[in-house]
């Protein structure tokens, strides 16, 4: 604490909002102390990217993320040649960045990448913590506040879009879920600036939601949709009117599921 009553950054106190769900920050931290990689488990929107940009703001170490999909290769990760007035220079990117500098690479969603990606995390994710930069011949040894973080949703129904073990057994992992609703209410009425009796029925309903998956669902709905929805309610727009679009027409295409859906908001907000 500063003498003006301000936190710096290390202190932490500017971090984005996250309300923890049980002894997640520990277990980071203590994995970031001992250098050791960390996976997030999970279905998406449910506050694994502001966790990891919370996390990053309390330890004090910037925060490269990707966000990886099908085309994301080794070498977006870890630089290329450009050319440049004539001149061919040499561009880190965010991963060897990170090595460098120290920071927290956030791999998001690293299963959607090409397998070349993964072939790079092995050598940074054993005690070696080393990244071969091939292009340039350089083999750079991590700097000692580099931590490596990746997520991934193992909800998905793809069979060829899961972790392969070499590589997940490489991590420390967190398992995350949907907040359970006295921690769920909250945080959406942060997020939204609605009042929290008027949240408590959006979460009700949420509930419901999830329960539906693996039934007419692939997935349930996701805090981020909830937060939308008590946004959209927030700045006027009536309840039923924000709920379909916010929390049933993004889940499903398939017109009696959502009728089904529709019905549940019935016995939810009568
Ligand atoms: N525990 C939490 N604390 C604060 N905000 C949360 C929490 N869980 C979810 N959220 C909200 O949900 C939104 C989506 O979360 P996000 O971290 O983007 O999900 P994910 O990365 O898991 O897909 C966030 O922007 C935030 O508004
Ligand atoms: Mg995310």
């Amino acid at each position: 604490m500063q003498m003006d009553g301000t936190f710096n950054a290390k202190g932490g106190a500017d971090a984005p909002f996250y309300l923890a769900q049980g002894d997640e920050c520990d277990v980071f931290a203590a994995a970031a102390a001992h250098r050791l990689p960390v996976l997030l488990k999970g279905p998406t929107g449910c506050g694994k990217t502001r966790f990891v940009a919370h996390m990053a703001a309390r330890l004090g170490r910037p925060l490269y993320t990707v966000a990886c999909h099908d085309d994301l290769s080794a070498a977006d990760l870890i630089g290329r040649y450009l050319l440049k007035g004539g001149e061919t220079i040499w561009i880190d990117g965010p991963l060897t960045r990170a090595v460098r500098e120290g920071a927290i690479c956030y791999l998001d969603e690293v299963v959607e990448a090409r397998k070349d990606v993964t072939v790079v995390l092995h050598p940074l994710t054993d005690d070696r913590r080393i990244l071969p930069v091939d292009r340039t011949g350089e083999e750079l040894v991590a700097h000692p506040d580099f931590l490596l973080v990746a997520s991934y949703n193992p909800g998905y129904q793809n069979i060829l879009k899961t972790l392969k073990p070499s590589t997940r057994q490489r991590f420390v992992s967190l398992e995350f879920s949907f907040p359970r609703p006295e921690h769920e209410i909250p945080v959406v009425a942060r997020e939204s600036g609605l009042a929290e009796d008027r949240v408590q029925p959006l979460v009700r309903l949420a509930g419901k939601l999830r329960a539906m998956k693996g039934q007419d669902l692939e997935e349930g709905v996701s805090t981020r949709l909830v937060v939308y929805a008590a946004t959209l309610i927030a700045g006027g727009m009536p309840v039923e009117r924000a709920i379909r679009a916010a929390m049933i027409e993004p889940l499903t295409d398939d017109a009696d599921v959502k009728a089904g859906l529709r019905d549940l908001v019935t016995a939810v907000f009568g």
